[in-house]
């Protein structure tokens, strides 16, 4: 399946849904919608029905986890109500996800896509020790995970866009990883900590990104939506074939604090270098956060963020306009 964004449709109500839907209506692009508990608890199974009716793809995100034979019989249900994506959590054991997929699989052998939630983002390290007894760190937790949920035949897992290039390097770049905590460079981030943009959850490896309120809550949803796509599609639309371009590409290293206004601003720019010039989405750019990575900032010689190196090199350091965030992206194509 080609990637995608995935439009959270956490509204409380089949009425707050169709309203939101219906602003897409001229659109093209159908877009992929992601249901969760809440809504589904409300309205039951006819609003997936409706959704699919209007031409909608769907994830329908119940985050199964029982004993496998009542989680097999739990994915008929949901296989028959032709949803596209849905998910259990890897905890369950690989016998239940492999539960899980035999329930799904139809009789003519199609299935939706089945994807396992490794840790809940909202588990905390401190948490897995004290309350579960888990003694690992989250990360070799979500890799193990992962390795278990593709050892039972599922098509991927659930993570943040930060540890998609983790999960890839352990499962393999067919295995998909499917990520919320995604913002606007130029976005409030609300609740959630660990973010990226949708341009830098393409780089980093994210299958689907599930973007929720910086659409749903956005003052022009079908804007913010078409943006979402442009800079998450458009990195791979016009990522050049492997070859000599991709191959002598510099990687630019920007280097910036999370509270800094220029910084945010820099972030911005660097998307919108992206989208108004497509050879430029192909250019890596590696975010380094200098408070979370002081082992890495002290290696290079700057005072002032943001600043950028490329190939090693100074470009730019101190604020920046957009005309030299330009610049210095060209900087790594030369
Ligand atoms: O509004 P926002 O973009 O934060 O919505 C993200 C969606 O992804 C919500 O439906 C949220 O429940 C879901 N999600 C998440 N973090 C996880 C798992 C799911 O934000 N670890």
């Amino acid at each position: 399946m080609n990637r995608d964004v995935i439009i959270a449709c956490d509204f409380k109500s089949a009425e707050d849904t169709f309203a939101f839907l219906d602003l897409f209506r001229g659109e093209e692009r159908k877009p992929f919608l992601k249901i969760g508990m809440e809504l589904y608890y409300a309205e039951g199974p006819s609003i997936v029905r409706e959704i699919k009716r209007r031409g909608h793809r769907i994830f329908l995100d119940l985050k199964l986890h029982d004993i496998p034979n009542t989680v097999k019989k739990a994915m008929a249900v949901l296989s028959r109500l032709d949803v596209d994506m849905c998910n259990v959590h890897a905890a369950g054991t690989i016998e239940m996800m492999k539960a899980a997929r035999e329930g799904l699989t139809r009789e003519d052998g199609t299935r939706p896509l089945l994807i396992a939630v490794t840790q809940l983002t909202s588990t905390s390290e401190e948490r897995m020790r004290r309350e579960l007894l888990i003694g690992a760190s989250i990360d070799e937790t979500i890799v193990k995970y992962a390795r278990n949920t593709k050892e039972a035949g599922l098509d991927g897992v659930v993570c943040s866009p930060l540890e998609a290039g983790m999960v890839h390097e352990a499962c393999g770049a067919e295995f998909l990883t499917v990520t919320p905590g995604v913002r606007f460079a130029d976005g409030d981030v609300a609740d959630q900590v660990r973010v990226t943009t949708p341009a830098r959850a393409r780089e980093i490896g994210s299958d689907f990104i599930v973007v929720g309120r910086p659409i749903t809550a956005a003052s022009d949803p079908v804007a913010a939506y078409r943006r979402c796509v442009a800079e998450f599609l458009g990195a791979s639309r016009s990522r050049p074939p492997a070859g000599k371009i991709a191959f002598h590409m510099k990687t630019v290293k920007f280097f910036y604090q999370r509270n800094c206004p220029f910084c945010r601003k820099a972030m911005r720019y660097i998307d919108e270098a992206r989208a108004a010039h497509p050879e430029l989405a192909a250019v890596t750019v590696e975010p380094i956060e200098e408070t979370d990575e002081p082992e890495v900032a002290d290696r290079f010689d700057y005072y002032y963020v943001p600043t950028f190196f490329v190939g090693g090199v100074k470009a730019h350091e101190g604020g920046i306009l957009p005309d030299e965030v330009e610049r210095v992206l060209r900087m790594a194509l030369e």
